[in-house]
């Protein structure tokens, strides 16, 4: 899979997003070295703070699915002007499973950049952090 295909599988997910209180979508897109890809949407909810970003839908659904160490590159995307980059708690939590992760960041009209979660999130807290 090309990152192109990997951030309009990402842009496709913005059409399930749930989020009626901000009405900012967000769609995420995570490929495995097999060719799997586990796709999330940000999910709002009435109490705010339970809301989950598209990103840790994503991580969530591979994680789950037996997934968790072969990831490739994650694809996130928003309808807006700006990247849409992903947020520190999203940063976090992927870098418990990927420190090294190649992230493709889009904006509304599809172009995108190319990062790395090491450029993200310098010097993070991961499981080696714990000794
Ligand atoms: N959001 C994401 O889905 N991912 C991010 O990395 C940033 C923020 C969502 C959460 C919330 O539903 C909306 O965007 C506005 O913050």
């Amino acid at each position: 899979m090309t990152d192109r295909q990997l951030v309009d599988r990402a842009m496709a997910m913005l059409e399930r997003a749930y989020c009626p209180y901000s009405g900012f979508a967000v769609g995420a897109a995570l490929l495995c070295a097999d060719g799997s890809v586990f796709t999330g949407c940000n999910v709002e909810n009435a109490a705010y703070g339970s809301t989950i970003c598209a990103e840790r839908t994503a991580l969530v659904k591979a994680v789950s699915e037996g997934h968790r160490d072969d990831w490739v590159a994650l694809a996130v995307a928003g309808r807006g002007e700006d990247w849409c980059w992903p947020c520190g708690s999203c940063r976090q939590m992927l870098y418990e499973f990927a420190p090294g992760l190649r992230v493709l960041v889009a904006r509304g009209d599809g172009q995108f950049v190319t990062t790395t979660l090491a450029d993200l999130l310098p010097n993070g807290f991961g499981p080696k952090s714990l000794g």
